[in-house]
């Protein structure tokens, strides 16, 4: 039996988990700063590492708790090493460095991509080719993954990340952050077609996705009818049904690009295995327009639930045995690197 102990702190989550023989995840640890962040409408990269500091310790002590083990049972250490913010990412870096040092186990170093795309495996089994469209705060890639442990973009956002678009909405909205879990339960039972916007891609000829004219759009249409501010909570009855029509239409909006373009790339590259993953793969309606592509087109599409969606350190362990699998173990020299790519 191999167990990792994974580590994850490249944004505002310090997250820690302990996994076994690539699946079987004995404790899977999250604490979020986004409280702190919140009355800001979006993270702030001093507080966030200030937080990762004061959590690491707690959060890995009651990870391997929580698994009913100790550092000295723990075969490998593996810890996100990028993308991400640079100053969150050291906290999580140095301290799996610290433990590979001191108990002498391999360094493996994850790529936070990979790990939202690993996600998809603790639950389901795979089979190659696969794609793997990865939609959170701060990316939306969609990689061909033609065998294990190799991603090839085909698409990707030329401006903001499809988590990023949401959480802008809601921003501009008056309605809290994160904006994607907002939008995604005000939209429940609204009108998505009560607001036509255009198509969050690229017109270039290119496939790849652009959400930044869709969020000028809805702060345009929310200008022009006075919904501005509208709301300075969004507990949710006391938001006006405009209001939800139009988060619902932003919405459908989003989805459509996201799954349209995955469907151009399933016919284009003859692949019938889709994995979505990262925050965004937690909204109900990307998970119903998968689902309907699913079943239109024969296809296998695998989410992950969602304690592994959003950040979490099960993703990172979970990445971390293919790199241990193929002897890619980091030296103690390993730097963070906010621009890694996959
Ligand atoms: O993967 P994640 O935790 O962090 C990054 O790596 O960025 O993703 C966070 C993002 C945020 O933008 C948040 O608004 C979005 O995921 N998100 C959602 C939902 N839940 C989280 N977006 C749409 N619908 C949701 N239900
Ligand atoms: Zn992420």
């Amino acid at each position: 039996m191999i167990r990792i102990l994974g580590i994850e702190t490249s944004c505002d989550e310090t997250a820690a988990a302990v996994v076994e023989d690539r699946t079987k995840v004995r404790s899977n640890v999250v604490a979020s700063s986004a409280e702190i962040h919140r009355r800001f409408g979006g993270v702030v990269p001093e507080l966030a590492s200030r937080h990762q500091v004061e959590a690491i310790g707690p959060v890995v002590t009651l990870a391997l708790e929580q698994a009913g083990t100790d550092l000295a049972t723990i075969d490998a250490v593996a810890v996100t090493c990028g993308p991400g913010l640079v100053g969150s990412l050291l906290v999580g870096v140095s301290a799996a460095k610290a433990i590979a040092w001191q108990r002498r186990i391999p360094l493996l170093a994850v790529n936070h991509l990979e790990g939202h795309i690993r996600s998809c495996f603790l639950e389901h089994a795979i089979s190659f080719p696969a794609l793997a469209l990865v939609v959170s705060g701060g990316h939306t890639h969609l990689y061909l993954c033609p065998e294990e442990g190799v991603y090839r973009t085909l698409a990707r956002t030329r401006d903001d990340a499809a988590g990023e678009a949401f959480d802008k909405v809601a921003k501009l909205l008056g309605l809290g952050y994160p904006g994607g879990p907002v939008v995604d339960r005000l939209a429940e039972g609204a009108n998505e077609e009560a607001v036509s916007f255009p198509r969050a891609v690229m017109k270039d000829g290119s496939l790849d996705f652009s959400f930044s004219g869709l969020k000028s759009a809805v702060r345009r249409h929310a200008q022009a009818r006075g919904l501005q501010q509208a709301n300075a909570t969004a507990s949710g009855d006391d938001v006006p049904r405009e209001v939800r029509d139009l988060v619902a239409s932003f919405q459908r909006a989003v989805v459509q690009a996201l799954v349209e373009t995955t469907l151009r790339f399933v016919a284009r590259e003859g692949i019938s295995t889709v994995l979505v993953a990262g925050g965004v793969a937690n909204n109900s309606r990307l998970r119903r327009g998968f689902a309907e592509a699913a079943r239109d087109h024969n296809l296998t599409v695998a989410f992950p639930s969602p304690p592994y969606t959003t950040d979490n350190a099960a993703m990172i362990a979970a990445a971390g045995f293919l790199h241990l699998e193929h002897g890619r173990i980091a030296g103690l020299e390993l730097n963070a690197d906010p621009n890694l790519k996959l």
